[in-house]
């Protein structure tokens, strides 16, 4: 919804109309804007969803808060073995390294090197295998047969639990989307 202020509000004729009409109608939007802290031709949505980024609402969330305590350069977590290719340090960092592929793991995960986080879809994504145990159970990558659900390192017993429904669901979202 965009809020148009000045000129979705019917003017009376502009000729007829006094100066006064169109200072006290200003005054009224920026009031509205105000009370819906907008600025005029901001919309609602852009609002609600921070500037209409799926991404952002799911890395500000408390759960994908926890990935850069490891995922990052330096982070305190960082062990070896680690998958070192994510970087949760920012929102931007994790954006641009989710699209590269899997670094830096050893023993049992090693087969999931070189796959890309992200697949066309959320049941083809790594990322997604590593926080829901139904995806894992399905992923099958066949330029990477190693990448078998075992090799897929569960992430939720790192962050404390499973992700709630909705975040995961989100999630799924933004990846069926095409990770915008
Ligand atoms: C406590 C440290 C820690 C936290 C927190 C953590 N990870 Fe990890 N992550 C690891 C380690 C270590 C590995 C290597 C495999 C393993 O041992 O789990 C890994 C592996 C991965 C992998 C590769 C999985 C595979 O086996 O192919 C992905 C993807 C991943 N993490 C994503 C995340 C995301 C997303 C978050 C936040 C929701 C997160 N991790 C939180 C330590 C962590």
């Amino acid at each position: 919804m965009t809020l148009n202020c000045i000129s979705r509000i019917s003017l009376p004729n502009r000729s007829a109309a006094p100066l006064g009409a169109y200072r006290s109608l200003a005054g009224i939007c920026l009031a509205a804007a105000s009370l819906l802290a907008l600025g005029c031709g901001e919309t609602i949505d852009d609002v609600l969803e921070g500037d209409g980024d799926a991404f952002t609402s799911i890395y500000e969330s408390e759960e994908f808060q926890t990935c850069s305590g490891c995922h990052a350069p330096g982070a305190p977590g960082r062990v070896d073995g680690i998958e070192t290719t994510q970087n949760w340090s920012t929102r931007d960092a994790a954006h641009t390294t989710l699209k590269r592929t899997a670094a830096g793991l050893i023993g049992n995960n090693a087969g999931c090197n070189g796959v890309p986080f992200l697949g066309a879809t959320a049941e083809q994504s790594l990322l997604v295998a590593s926080l829901d145990e139904d995806v894992r159970a399905g992923y099958d990558n066949p330029s990477f047969p190693g990448c078998t659900p075992d090799a897929i390192a569960d992430q939720t017993l790192k962050i404390g639990g499973p992700l709630p429904a909705a975040l995961l669901q989100q999630l799924k979202d933004w990846v069926n989307d095409g990770a915008p």
